[in-house]
């Protein structure tokens, strides 16, 4: 890791936790399915799709859980530009209805290739979740169906995203401030 310092909490706890109730209606509003998967992108969705899934009980809704480990990042900032599957999902995805949740998009190949992996494997329909959308310019054409917050071009770390693996566990969502070594 780069020296490096928190700064500027970007959204707060509670600030997270109305939105992902807000978020949880809006994807019951869209679903009304028996087949209903949501797909966590591991590891920064860990808690997002925990948060997001103990809302979807008072919309009487079931949904299978499951998960895939994509990587693109390493132990850098910068996306490598490949996205690679360290863990495969064994989930039957013939004719689900699948909403893939992410940390957030920023170049749009993680989420793009994850979509496309799904399509592939005879889901009916893939919707895509993600907490924070990075305005930058996308590597790839992919916008997300359900957005939590908007962010600016910065590195930022909590709520499940992370730092070289670090930071995960803040409650809230802070800018990474990088210092000269
Ligand atoms: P994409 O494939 O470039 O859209 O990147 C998506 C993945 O990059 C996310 O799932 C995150 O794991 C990681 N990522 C992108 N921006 C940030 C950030 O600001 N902080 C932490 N992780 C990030
Ligand atoms: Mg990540």
């Amino acid at each position: 890791m780069k020296p490096h310092h928190l700064n500027n909490v970007l959204f707060s706890r509670d600030k997270i936790g109305q939105r992902v109730d807000e978020l949880i209606d809006e994807i019951a509003a869209d679903c009304d399915t028996e087949n209903l998967v949501l797909l966590g992108i591991l590891r920064g969705s860990f808690i997002f799709l925990a948060d997001l899934v103990r809302g979807f009980e008072r919309h009487k809704l079931h949904p299978r859980i499951d998960f895939i480990t994509l990587s693109s990042y390493g132990a850098n900032t910068m996306s490598s530009g490949v996205v690679k599957i360290m863990h495969d999902t064994d989930a039957d995805l013939e004719g689900a209805e699948v909403v893939i949740v992410d940390d957030i998009l920023d170049s749009g190949r993680t989420l793009k290739f994850a979509r496309d992996l799904f399509l592939e494997r005879g889901a009916d329909s893939v919707r895509t979740c993600v907490m924070l959308d990075k305005k930058t310019d996308r590597a790839v054409e992919m916008e997300a169906d359900h957005v939590g917050f908007e962010v600016d071009d910065v590195f930022v770390v909590g709520y499940g995203l992370d730092y070289d693996n670090h930071y995960r566990e803040l409650p809230y969502i802070a800018e990474v401030i990088f210092t000269e070594e």
